[in-house]
């Protein structure tokens, strides 16, 4: 995030915070004034982003003087932590949830927003959008999709890394070499995606259009009706999702009982 938003924003002034000297150091190396201090970070910060794994959450909050957080734009990625929780600890901020994915790295995150729209100004909603699409595309969805979200898009690169792998040991096992096999997955994999893009169809079209009587991808497709592939597709982003709640409603409590020691 240190890198694409010093890339994105002329003359924006990105500090960061860790309790570690390694961690300091590489955010200062990517161009960041890094400070232990969240206090410091904090009140110096326009726009604050809170991405510390939800669990350091209370340890955090205790570190902020708790009028540090008025005014300020706050945009939480802990995944699970909900606005309703945020909203009663960091008083006269405006709150916001994001779900970035891996795919940031390399400037192509599919990101969800959501916060409160009663509680936030246009303005902070705009610098908000702004600033996720440094990483790539945004989409603002009610904050009651973001578990889905998370099952779906967040896990979701790791779901089809793992197709491709299968799709890539497939042609292995049919005696093609795994580099060319590999390469030609991605690619293949990638014009599916624009074709389904740019010719506005729906996946199905493409399927029928591929397949011809006694083809091979009729008998492909038999084995992915036999194997029962759609189906599992479904439940693997369904029980994802549903871990995503679990892990939320546990974050909430242990968050909410820990705010209420400090
Ligand atoms: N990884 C993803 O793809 C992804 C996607 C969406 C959302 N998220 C969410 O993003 C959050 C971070 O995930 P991650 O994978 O990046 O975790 P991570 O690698 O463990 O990073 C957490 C950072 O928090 C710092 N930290 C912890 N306690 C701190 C404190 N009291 N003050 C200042 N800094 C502190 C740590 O630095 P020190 O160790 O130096 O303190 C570390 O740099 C999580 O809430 C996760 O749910 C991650």
């Amino acid at each position: 995030m240190i890198k694409a938003f010093l890339q994105c924003f002329e003359g924006i002034h990105v500090y960061a915070s860790g309790r570690r000297d390694e961690t300091l150091a590489k955010a200062s190396s990517l161009g960041a004034e890094a400070h232990k201090d969240n206090d410091y970070v904090v009140r110096n910060s326009d726009v604050v982003f809170l991405s510390v794994k939800p669990y350091h959450f209370p340890v955090l909050y205790s570190q902020v003087n708790r009028d540090s957080w008025e005014g300020k734009v706050v945009v939480s990625v802990m995944a699970g932590v909900k606005l309703e929780t945020l909203e009663k600890a960091l008083v006269g901020a405006e709150v916001f949830r994001a779900m970035p994915n891996i795919n940031a790295f390399v400037g192509r995150s599919t990101t969800a927003v959501a916060t409160n729209n009663a509680a936030v100004r246009n303005e902070s909603r705009d610098l908000v959008d702004k600033l996720f699409r440094c990483l790539g595309t945004v989409y603002w969805v009610p904050e009651e999709y973001l578990d889905i979200w998370t099952g779906l898009v967040g896990s979701g690169p790791a779901f089809i890394a793992e197709i491709i792998d299968g799709l890539v040991l497939g042609a292995v096992a049919s005696g093609m070499s795994r580099e060319v096999a590999y390469n030609a997955v991605l690619d293949m994999i990638d014009g599916t995606v624009k074709l389904l893009k740019e010719l506005k169809i729906h996946p199905i079209e493409v399927r029928d259009e591929v397949t011809t009587p006694a083809g091979t991808t009729i008998n492909g497709l038999k084995v992915f009706e036999s194997k029962g592939v759609k189906a599992g597709l479904m439940e693997i982003v369904e029980t994802a999702y549903k871990r995503s709640v679990e892990i939320g409603n546990e974050v909430n409590k242990a968050i909410k009982t820990k705010l209420q020691m400090i």
